[in-house]
């Protein structure tokens, strides 16, 4: 399965590290967040762990868009490009897609096309998303859903987004803390 790994990487260094390389920043960071943070998960899911952190955000490549939602985007690209199914879908519903696919008018397109799983690798990969920054550095999940405010500014889709999503986001950071006990904490 580490080849599983090996390839996700090698798919996200090839779409992001030349025409997005602040983005190739954040997945690298957050891949190897993935990582540390593997212990939550059952042990034979840590490898879908870890390769849905490298591809999570390859739908900002621009050959990828489609609908325009990178989430749901990178999914439908991983499905073209026959890869595992369970790791196209975690993309395409990666940190609480569906409710931006909402904002969208998406979420029933997304909710259509790919099943949502609701498990510790969910809960996983939104913790390693949503603490870790633009640049990769490490962030407290309320700081960065902070900085994706300013960023995006008040009156945008994602804004709107990321106040809803807000207690989901952080309900699974903490789910995932306790599946750590002793080993990575964010103050809250
Ligand atoms: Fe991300």
């Amino acid at each position: 399965m580490a080849a599983l790994v090996d390839v996700a990487r090698e798919i996200a260094r090839r779409k992001l590290e030349t025409p997005l390389p602040r983005r190739w920043s954040h997945v690298q960071a957050v891949a190897a967040k993935a990582r540390t943070v593997s212990e939550a998960v059952p042990a034979e899911d840590r490898d879908v762990l870890v390769a849905s952190a490298w591809l999570h955000d390859i739908g900002y490549n621009a050959e990828l868009v489609d609908t325009g939602f990178h989430a749901l985007d990178g999914g439908r690209w991983l499905r073209r490009e026959r890869f595992d199914e369970r790791i196209a879908a975690l993309v395409a519903h990666h940190s609480c897609a569906w409710l931006e696919a909402e904002e969208r008018g998406l979420g029933d397109v997304l909710a259509a096309e790919f099943p949502r799983e609701e498990t510790a690798v969910t809960d996983a990969l939104c913790f390693s998303d949503m603490t870790t920054g633009p640049d990769g550095q490490d962030f407290e999940v309320l700081e960065r859903l902070a900085e994706i405010r300013s960023r995006y500014g008040p009156d945008h889709l994602v804004t709107r987004f990321i106040i809803r999503a807000e207690p989901e986001m952080v309900a699974a950071v903490q789910r995932t803390e306790r599946r750590l006990p002793g080993r990575v904490r964010q103050p809250m």
